[in-house]
């Protein structure tokens, strides 16, 4: 049974912390970190070297997480034919899948897909992919995901036009009675415009660089992202 969305807001907005900008050779402790701190959700990037350049993890490194903290496991999946794996990603203890539009010939088959596997489904779209590529899909979602860098790598900066898209977004959804979808941004958002992307219509902020960095520690980071969103 797919629990709906809602049950997981422990925040109006929610912060996922993506684990790309992690230390790898202490993924567990940082996640625990995060959590402790008050992370909603830990964002895990999959990259397959194809539709993105890099290539990140998979499913071993979702079950390690998953052992490590009890937090909502959102796999972003920037893989080709996502459908072939998120099965497995579910196995292996992913809560959410957010596959790209622009990965799988049927998305209407593999939203489906991932919701008959009993977790919530989001879809992302690159930053040049218009929402019109949403407008059939919409109603079966949970989430949409607005990247506001060009997948495939961490600590780039913000697309500013991503801001007037959200916008579009969020007139989209309420327009159709479907303001419940959350709407994800990822990428190049940092405790200096986290307001903004907020105000535009984000409701789940995705960072990484932004709470994994030397120059903070990981509580010092999400409170920072927390405290600029007071503001709100
Ligand atoms: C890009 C990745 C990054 C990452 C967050 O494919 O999805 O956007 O999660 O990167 P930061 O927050 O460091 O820009």
């Amino acid at each position: 049974m797919c629990v709906p969305l809602a049950e997981f807001n422990q925040h109006p907005i929610l912060l996922a912390p993506s684990v790309l900008a992690a230390d790898f050779a202490r993924l567990g402790e940082q996640a625990r970190d995060a959590e402790a701190a008050g992370a909603d959700w830990l964002q895990i990037d999959v990259m397959d070297g194809v539709f993105v350049p890099s290539i990140s993890f998979g499913m071993p490194v979702v079950a390690a997480l998953r052992r490590a903290v009890g937090l909502t496991l959102d796999c972003h999946l920037m893989i080709v034919q996502p459908e072939r794996y998120v099965a497995d990603f579910v196995k292996a203890g992913a809560n959410h899948i957010t596959v790209h539009v622009e990965a799988t010939t049927h998305l209407h088959r593999t939203i489906q897909q991932i919701k008959q596997l009993g977790v919530t489904a989001g879809a992302a779209l690159c930053p040049a992919t218009p929402l019109g590529a949403l407008e059939e899909i919409l109603p079966y979602l949970d989430l949409v995901l607005l990247m506001s860098v060009n997948p495939g790598f961490g600590g780039q900066e913000y697309i500013p036009t991503t801001n007037d898209k959200l916008t579009r977004l969020r007139h989209m959804l309420d327009a159709r009675g479907l303001g419940h979808i959350h709407i994800q941004v990822d990428g190049g958002v940092h405790q200096s415009n986290v307001a903004e992307v907020v105000r535009a219509g984000a409701t789940n902020i995705v960072a990484g660089s932004a709470i994994f960095s030397a120059k903070q520690t990981v509580a010092q980071a999400i409170q920072g992202m927390r405290d600029a969103l007071a503001s709100v």
